[in-house]
């Protein structure tokens, strides 16, 4: 054990405690830290759940628990949660919260997925809150005036990548179906601290930092995160009185306050001024916006049936794949440090990674095989290709069965890391796994009303076609772009026993595939297996987490025939485990805690 000294406080910086992964990296892994402000304006609570997942171990409590990615959003959902509110009304304060204190990565200017198990009902439900391509915008958006494909970031800052946002949506409706507190009081901290100033976290401030060439193209912005020129210093209290307004008028007058009015005027004017870059977003497209129950995507691994959310997401299906694939290898006996175990898990990610690309998008668009896709005769049938002694040459899309002829190209769309998760249980029973974005770290770049609009779009492929075939993921007026967020909830024998979901662009899957095995596979309680590090494949480059223990398998993995690549991969896993107790875990590379009574 380490220690290090925070604000007068002595805590333990990270260790792994994991067995498998006794190599102490704690340096190299360290959380960024509490601000000094933080940890002094912070409740005893949070302050011992800083110091949990500091010394790797989870928080346990009876009654109920959230985890989330900044303290201040953890204690704002605490606090609905111990006055007898339910997951559906936590999560809408915690949200709130997020949108301010970590406004680069989710708000009300995105869109989200959520998870949903019911206790009283025994029912699970998916909610769609993502965004949707405005009924303006044409198949080549991000096409230059010769035909060719923008390049990223070019489509991403300003007003042509923002999606209709779908976040505010997706509260009210979680909040109609599930909520037992009354609406305005889920507003209260994120109004107090919008009013009042909240302390701009070390991440925050690192974050503004390394954007402040994209954020200064932009007035707004500009004037919020570089504020007298100069990025946001860590510590500096930071108010936020528009958004405070903006959140007066979600809890007086619902998403209707949202979706029409100034707001949806501000959000229209923006995106279709932005200099240099304007988008086609309009008022038409919000009021018509729409959260859609969709059925949830469910795959076997071991006793477990892990759930999560389908089309237009990406993830359940491809987690779901990855477990299904290795569901006839023993990782339990191989072990964490295993080259054999990583490669099978490396080649299933391929694999199913090959699917996805071809495959997967929005199905209200696109006929998809969803079904097929996770049929475990189908996924014996790829399973069987992991069979080799080296690294596969060809990784190719399989057959998955199908009740429609289509004919897809792949679609490579790139999608960076950013993003936040949030997992909730309830002293009722009821779980919540929700992931939420902006899209890219500060989105558009553009912002008003207080919050950062979204640059989901450029979750759509650039292309088209390829060699004159479609691409069941490109852009269409109204779809909603394929995402990899994958928030899920793992049952067994019928009861819900994790919830669990990451942030990382489309290494999303990998970080919450490998956490599920972690803690299924290798016995790892949920802080250890939400802080092992990671080794993520998805394309075909091998990622192996920069600092960490997984840099000692760069030689057994180059000598199978991986090109592998040592880099940051900073994922944002929350998960609570549902036992006995309540058991959670906070990733130990971001800011987020766990907390719970
Ligand atoms: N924009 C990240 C995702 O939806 O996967």
């Amino acid at each position: 054990m380490r220690f290090g000294r925070i604000s007068g406080l002595v805590v333990s910086t990270f260790a792994f405690t994991a067995p498998a992964f006794a190599q102490e990296t704690a340096d190299a892994v360290a959380p960024e830290g509490a601000s000094e402000g933080q940890v002094q304006a912070l409740t005893e609570e949070v302050i011992a759940a800083v110091e949990a997942k500091l010394a790797g171990v989870p928080v346990q409590s009876e009654n109920w628990m959230v985890a989330a990615a900044n303290p201040l959003a953890v204690e704002a959902g605490g606090k609905i949660l111990r006055a007898g509110g339910s997951a559906a009304d936590a999560m809408v304060a915690v949200q709130v919260v997020l949108g301010l204190v970590e406004p680069q990565s989710s708000g009300l200017g995105g869109g989200a997925f959520l998870v949903w198990y019911d206790a009283a009902s025994d029912q699970m439900t998916t909610l769609d809150g993502r965004e949707t391509a405005p009924l303006a915008a044409t198949p080549t958006l991000f096409h230059d005036e010769n035909g060719e494909p923008l390049k990223f970031f070019d489509a991403v800052v300003g007003g042509l990548s923002v999606g209709t946002p779908g976040t505010p949506a997706l509260l009210e409706e979680a909040h109609r179906r599930w909520g037992r507190s009354p609406w305005p009081g889920l507003f209260t901290d994120g109004i107090r601290l919008a009013d009042e100033g909240f302390l701009v976290s070390p991440r925050l401030a690192a974050l503004a930092a390394n954007d402040a060439e994209r954020l200064a193209r932009f007035p707004a912005a500009a004037e919020y995160f570089l504020p007298g020129g100069e990025p946001l210093q860590q510590g500096l209290r930071l108010m936020n009185p528009d958004y405070a307004e903006t959140l007066r008028v979600l809890a007086a007058d619902g998403a209707a306050g949202f979706y029409g009015g100034d707001i949806a005027a501000g959000i229209v004017n923006t995106v279709r001024t932005a200099p240099g870059n304007p988008g086609v977003l309009s008022g038409t497209d919000l009021a018509l916006y729409q959260v859609i129950e969709r059925e949830p995507v469910c795959a076997t691994y071991r006793s477990y049936e892990v759930c999560g959310m389908g089309p237009p997401s990406s993830g359940a299906l491809t987690v779901g794949q990855i477990l299904g694939m290795l569901d006839s290898y023993d990782l339990a006996a191989m072990g964490p440090e295993s080259v054999e175990a990583w490669r099978l898990i490396g080649e299933a990610s391929r694999l199913a990674f090959a699917d996805r690309g071809r495959y997967m998008a929005d199905s209200d668009f696109v006929p998809m095989p969803t079904e097929g896709l996770v049929d475990p005769a189908y996924l014996a049938e790829r399973a069987d290709l992991l069979n080799a002694e080296s690294a596969l040459i060809d990784v190719a899309p399989g057959n998955p069965a199908f009740d429609h002829a289509a004919n897809w190209a792949d679609d490579v769309s790139l999608e960076l890391p950013s993003t936040s998760h949030i997992s909730i249980v309830d002293s009722y029973g009821n779980v919540l796994s929700m992931t939420t974005t902006i899209e890219n770290g500060f989105g558009s770049r553009l912002m008003t009303n207080g919050f950062l609009l979204n640059n989901e779009l450029t979750d759509f492929s650039f292309r088209t076609h390829n060699n004159g075939v479609p691409i069941a993921n490109r852009l269409e007026p109204g779809k909603r772009p394929r995402s990899s967020m994958s928030p899920t909830i793992v049952m067994q024998d019928g009861a819900p026993v994790l919830a669990i979901g990451s942030p990382g662009g489309s290494r999303i899957i990998g970080y919450v595939a490998k956490s599920i095995i972690a803690w299924a596979d290798w016995g790892m309680d949920v802080q250890q297996a939400v802080s092992l590090p990671h080794l993520v494949n998805r394309f075909g480059t091998y990622d192996v987490e920069l600092g960490t223990a997984a840099e000692g398998y760069v030689d057994a993995l180059t000598t199978l025939g991986f090109e592998v690549s040592p880099r940051d991969l900073t994922s944002g896993l929350h998960a609570i485990e549902i036992g006995e107790q309540l058991s959670g875990g906070a990733d130990p590379r971001r800011e987020g805690i766990a907390l719970g009574e």
